[in-house]
C-alpha cells in the first residue's frame, strides 16, 4: 500500500520530479503519482486530501508551480504532513511558486523545499526522514544513504588534491 503520494499541478511538472521517484524507488518506498490542480480540478484534490489519511497515506508531496496553491490547498484538507516542491515556470523561474508555497498563514503548514528538480530529491528524502521515525530499518537505510553521500565528496576532495598537485609539479 502506498505510503506517499506525489501529486503534481500539471504532466509539465513530472520531468522536474524524476528525482522524487528515483529515490523513493530506491529506498523501496511505494508511492502513488496523480495529476491534480488546485486551480483546474479543485473538487478532486479537495477530496483527495479529506481521504488521504484514510487511505493509508503518511505523507503528500505536491508539485506545483506559477501561483502555486496546490500543496496549500492539499494542507488545508488534511493533517498529514505536506511537503512542497515550487516548480519553475516562465518567466520567473520558480520564484512566483516558491513564495506562494512557503508564505503559508499560521496554522496550516507546507514544508516547502528546493525549487526544481533539487527540490524533488529533497521531498522525497524528507517523506522517507518522516516515515523513518517509525521504522528503524528505513532510519538505517537513511544514515548508509547519508554515510555513501559523504564519501562520494571525500572522493571527489581526494582527486581534486591529486590534480591540484599534479598542476603544481
Ligand atoms: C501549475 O501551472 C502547474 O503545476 C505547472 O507547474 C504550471 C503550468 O501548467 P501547464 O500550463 O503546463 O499545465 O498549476
Amino acid at each position: 500500500m502506498a505510503q506517499i503520494a506525489i501529486i503534481m499541478g500539471s504532466k509539465s511538472d513530472l520531468i522536474s520530479l524524476k528525482g522524487a521517484f528515483e529515490t523513493l524507488n530506491s529506498f523501496g518506498i511505494d508511492y502513488t503519482a496523480r495529476v491534480m490542480s488546485a486551480h483546474r480540478t479543485p473538487d478532486a484534490a479537495a477530496e483527495f486530501a479529506k481521504n488521504a489519511e484514510r487511505d493509508g497515506f503518511k505523507v503528500i508531496i505536491c508539485a506545483a508551480g506559477m501561483a502555486a496553491h496546490l500543496a496549500g490547498v492539499i494542507a488545508a484538507h488534511t493533517t498529514l504532513p505536506v511537503i512542497g516542491i515550487p516548480m519553475a515556470c516562465e518567466p520567473f523561474n520558480g520564484l512566483d511558486a516558491l513564495l506562494a508555497m512557503v508564505q503559508m498563514p499560521p496554522g496550516i503548514p507546507v514544508a516547502t523545499v528546493t525549487a526544481g528538480k533539487a527540490g524533488a530529491k529533497n521531498s522525497a528524502l524528507l517523506a522517507v526522514s518522516i516515515l523513518a521515525l517509525g521504522d528503524p530499518a528505513l532510519a538505517a537505510k537513511l544514515k548508509e544513504f547519508r554515510a555513501a553521500q559523504s564519501r562520494k565528496v571525500e572522493e571527489a576532495d581526494a582527486s581534486l588534491q591529486k590534480e591540484i598537485a599534479k598542476l603544481s609539479e
